[in-house]
């Protein structure tokens, strides 16, 4: 059993050569996002969600990458607009958000 009903983790690894990373799409930026609103929203108080951030996932091909544990669920993202969706669907109604899934199969 999970502590948290939703507990999400945001790859902001950066590679200092250049190469291919999380960072490279304002990650660090998204997860704030992600964790005020879920503040706003009264999730995170209620203890129901916990936004954190991680190091590289080893999903670095899908990337920008974040992670939704118990279930595990990966979503990439674009902009503040998927974020929300994410937040309204997942976090909220429990709904998986399948456009954004790395792996649909999940
Ligand atoms: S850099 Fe984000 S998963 Fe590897």
């Amino acid at each position: 059993m999970s502590y948290y009903k939703n507990h999400v983790f945001f790859c902001i690894n950066e590679r200092e050569d250049g190469s291919q990373c999380c960072a490279q799409h304002h990650t660090q930026e998204m997860r704030d996002y992600m964790k005020k609103r879920s503040k706003e929203l009264g999730l995170v108080r209620s203890g129901e969600v916990r936004v954190n951030t991680a190091g590289c996932l080893n999903r670095c091909e899908f990337g920008p990458v974040v992670v939704i544990y118990p279930d595990e669920t990966w979503y990439t993202f674009i902009d503040k607009d998927d974020i929300d969706e994410i937040i309204e669907e997942h976090l909220v109604k429990g709904n998986k958000v399948e456009r954004l899934m790395v792996d649909k199969q999940i």
